[in-house]
């Protein structure tokens, strides 16, 4: 079934109060819920005196009783199917009763109430509620809950909910209970609860104004040793949000839990997150260090959520990209403050052109405010989340930093408390800036990847140098013509010396110095600067101001100048790439024609200078020296040859680690020696420090001299850090030392055996190693007893890097790798559909690949959509990919 946005209806009822109890047991649990409601004001003058009737949703309940108003419905009084439990009101107000069995112990789907390990928690978002209990659950009705867990004492002594707790006691038979108490309303998605034998580490937070707020996480009690870290994230980003938004926490206590099994990386919850112990855990062993900023970047996501998407939530569920985009803008601002900001930006826009725009291009492409869905959960992607916080900071870039914070104050204060749209968050940018948003809100409502083509022209004797630019989008399903988008882009104009020029604009008085923004508003239009005596280099999309795919036509030599001389660090990086794809690009095609492959060393000369510059951004240095992926070239090929852009792409790493081994091998020993001789630090110089060292390992090891093999055994089994550690296995898997791989692998899983997330690692590194055979040993680890499909990091570490990260072995011709993900999903679509539809994301690229390779992608497709019942959530993007 399929639910449009345009048929938007507000609810007939409203649930002012949710009384609900549940008795946790080990074969079943019941779920008492008394619903407080009444009609919708709104909505009661014009219907008269006639009542609708209620309609509630409800999935997989076993229904054992139901009362309004205190009398005990008879079968003949409601109407029951397999989603919607129908009664007849008699009255504007009134209360409903329910008792429901269900069946956390056995639910693998990971949605609703469920069990991780021994423990009870819960996933609600988006749909989730409704297989708990009878409910309207949309995000428009906003209620306050009030929740008593009862459980077995021994084996459940942590019992949590949303708020305050307020009460607590025993029962006979070793049982107790407690009572929370949220005095927040809110949509039923926020609702969480969670009973376990579990740890806590405390601490506490003081607000802007003064309250004490008490923080706890919660783990299981081995892993109580890996906390810190997110509790310090945690603190700073309620500090943060403060500081740079206003906001501040408002209940007594947060806390957040930590699961093993969870679909997503964690959840907004009110008071009460629950995270994927990946998205938690951190210390120097076991995590390495992108692992530690993942958890500080999602720690502040969910807390600043509190604000953007609990205080103000969402209408309905189109306006998911309202909190999301919103959200994921704000916790990629903090972490650009916590760490290096054009690091961050880097790493941002790699994934965002490398995954999103893959997204945009495949049939699944939809707007950042979809217009219809099947399932829901399909629709939590890239483009609602990072295309979504690009749009945001678009709005930021138009309006200014300043309007920009008056907007999101009058937008929280407006909207405090209320369930509202997208066009609710752009008119409160609207009125507090004065700027008219009108044309730019299409990028809410057109899907697609804009292209923005750019001209030059210089007239030397008048000094005036033109950029025209040109923009179009493509087709998306269901959108065949494109309006134009309003696309910021910030340049800049460089001198002969590097230097930025002052920049005017024809009509214009005065210059202004540095960076400026233009704002590109029709489908064709000309910018001339003038006082230009002689030809500038244009630094175009500056911080890549806008989510579009520029092209301008660089010569090499101006390439490498912007990557010398930028005052743009982003622009600098982007230079580098621009260099890299053209010179992978003659590579492919020397491959495809069957010639010599011979690489242009401006490559390699311009990479010289960076390593050779002791004064660069280490990280920024590692980030310039790593090649675009294997993925983003596939992205950018109209047709993907994946094994002449793999061959080609290892080709450029060999020549550059043979240029270059002697600076690379002194940067190495350098920063290992500090390595060795500094205790980990998880902070942005030694990140840097570390990511430099690890790059140049993975070059130096291509030259399979001894020395370099000694010094990445040295380091594999001498550091104290997983960053390291890691690195170094990933760099012997990838590598012909046969039986130095063997025994590291064996000893890095005898010593980490019981480590969840380090065995995660384990699996990862080996699927999405290169090497023949990829498949087989995929399947081999499968059936290692680390591994599980119940788990989602087990299958995102496994099959998802395989799928995902070994384009070479995925990819292979005779199509057994198509073939193994499509046996995966298929017993996947019964166990958690969820997962399930995620994998399909590479299969649904099949328009990108040869026609021997489409055809066998659709096949493997068609066999998914034939394998018997589907969930919604997989059909609908195996049927969408095969339309
Ligand atoms: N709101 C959560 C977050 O982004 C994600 C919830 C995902 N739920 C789902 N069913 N896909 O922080
Ligand atoms: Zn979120």
């Amino acid at each position: 079934k399929v639910i449009h946005l345009k048929d938007y209806q507000a609810p007939d009822y409203l649930i002012d109060e949710t009384h609900l109890t549940f008795e946790l047991h080990e074969d079943h649990t019941l779920v008492h819920a008394q619903l407080v409601m009444r009609r919708n004001p709104d909505l009661s003058s014009s219907a008269g005196g006639n009542l609708p009737p209620l309609v509630l949703d409800g999935q997989q309940l076993e229904l054992l009783s139901v009362a309004l108003d205190d009398t005990a419905l008879q079968a003949g009084d409601y109407q029951l199917d397999a989603d919607h439990l129908t009664l007849q009101p008699k009255a504007e107000r009134f209360v409903i009763d329910s008792t429901v069995r269900i069946h956390p112990e056995t639910n693998t789907a990971l949605e609703g109430l469920y069990k991780s390990g021994k423990m009870f928690c819960t996933q609600c978002e988006a749909e989730g509620f409704r297989k708990i209990t009878y409910y309207l659950d949309r995000p428009d009705v906003m209620s306050k809950f009030t929740t008593t867990v009862s459980a077995e004492q021994h084996r459940y002594p942590v019992l949590l909910s949303n708020g305050n707790p307020i009460a607590t006691g025993s029962d006979e038979e070793g049982r107790h209970w407690a009572t929370w108490e949220d005095p927040f309303k809110k949509p039923a998605y926020l609702f969480a609860l969670v009973a376990g034998d579990l740890w806590c580490v405390e601490d506490s937070f003081t607000t802007m104004t003064e309250r004490e707020v008490a923080l706890r996480i919660y783990v299981e009690p081995e892993n109580i040793d890996q906390v810190q870290h997110a509790m310090d994230s945690l603190k700073r980003s309620m500090r943060w949000d403060e500081e740079v938004y206003g906001r501040e926490y408002d209940l007594d206590i947060f806390m957040i839990v930590a699961v093993n099994d969870f679909n997503m990386g964690a959840m907004e919850n009110k008071g009460l997150n629950i995270f994927n112990s990946s998205a938690v855990l951190a210390k120097a062993e076991t995590a390495t260090d992108a692992a530690h900023q993942r958890v500080e970047a999602i720690v502040a996501h969910e807390y600043f959520h509190n604000w953007s998407g609990n205080r103000v939530t969402c209408r309905d569920w189109f306006q998911l990209s309202l909190k999301e985009g919103f959200t994921v803008l704000r916790d990629s601002q903090f972490s650009a403050d916590m760490n290096s900001p054009t690091v961050k930006r880097i790493e941002d826009v790699a994934y965002l052109r490398t995954h999103q725009f893959a997204e945009d291009a495949g049939p699944m492409a939809h707007s950042v405010r979809p217009e219809s869905f099947i399932e829901i959960s399909n629709f939590y992607t890239l483009t609602v989340y990072e295309k979504g916080a690009e749009v945001v900071r678009m709005i930021q870039t138009l309006v200014g930093a300043e309007n920009f914070r008056k907007g999101t104050d009058l937008y929280f204060e407006r909207h405090d408390g209320q369930a509202v749209t997208v066009d609710d968050f752009v008119k409160a940018m609207e009125d507090a800036s004065g700027v008219d948003l009108t044309q730019f809100k299409r990028w809410y409502s057109q899907a697609g990847t804009p292209r923005l083509q750019v001209s030059e022209a210089f007239d030397e004797a008048a000094g005036r140098y033109s950029l025209t630019f040109r923009q179009s989008c493509p087709p998306t399903p269901g959108q065949s013509e494109k309006l134009p988008f309003v696309i910021p882009v910030a340049l800049g104009l460089l001198g002969s010396d590097g230097a930025d020029l002052p920049l005017r604009l024809e009509g214009e008085d005065q210059a202004t110095a540095g960076t400026r923004v233009l704002a590109i508003t029709e489908a064709e239009q000309t910018f001339t600067f003038v006082d230009l005596p002689k030809k500038p280099l244009p630094s175009l999309l500056r911080g890549f101001s806008a989510p579009v795919k520029l092209d301008f036509p660089y010569s090499r030599d101006q390439l490498m100048f912007l990557m010398q001389n930028d005052t743009d660090g982003f622009n600098r990086w982007e230079a580098g790439q621009q260099l890299s794809v053209q010179v992978l690009r003659d590579l492919i095609g020397q491959r495809q024609r069957g010639e010599t492959l011979a690489m242009d060393d401006r490559l390699t000369h311009a990479l010289r200078t960076l390593l050779e510059d002791d004064s660069l951004d280490q990280a920024m240095v590692a980030e310039m020296l790593s090649l675009p992926s294997e993925a983003y070239l596939t992205e950018i090929s109209e047709v993907a040859d994946v094994d002449a852009i793999h061959q080609a792409r290892e080709h450029a790493r060999r020549a550059i680690a043979q240029a270059l081994f002697e600076p690379l091998w002194q940067r190495y020993q350098t920063n290992r020696e500090i390595s060795r001789r500094t205790p980990y630090v998880a902070q942005a110089e030694h990140f840097a420090r570390r990511a430099l060292q690890n790059i140049a390992l993975s070059y130096l090891m291509l030259s399979e001299r001894d020395a370099v093999l000694q010094a990445c055994l040295e380091q594999f089994e001498h550091c104290d850090n997983m960053t390291e550690r890691l690195n170094a296995l990933a760099v012997l898997v990838n590598s012909s030392f046969e039986a130095e791989r063997t025994k590291a692998l064996e000893t890095f899983a005898e010593h980490f055996k019981d480590h969840a997330l380090v065995m995660d690692q384990w699996f990862s590194v080996q699927a999405g190693s290169p090497l023949p055979g990829g498949l087989e040993r995929v399947r081999t680890l499968m059936e290692h007893p680390a591994f599980t499909l119940k788990n989602p990091n087990k299958v995102r570490a496994l099959i998802g890097a395989f799928a995902n990260q070994n384009l070479v072995n995925f990819h292979r011709a005779d199509g057994a790798g198509y073939r193994f993900l499509a046996e995966q999903i298929i017993t996947l679509n019964a166990l958690n559909p969820q997962i399930a539809s995620r994998l399909l994301a590479p299969l649904t690229r099949w328009r990108k690949y040869d026609s021997a390779r489409q055809a066998l992608m659709k096949g493997e497709l068609e066999r998914i959509l034939a394998s018997g019942e589907l969930s919604s959530d997989v059909y609908e993007v195996v049927s969408k990919s095969l339309a």
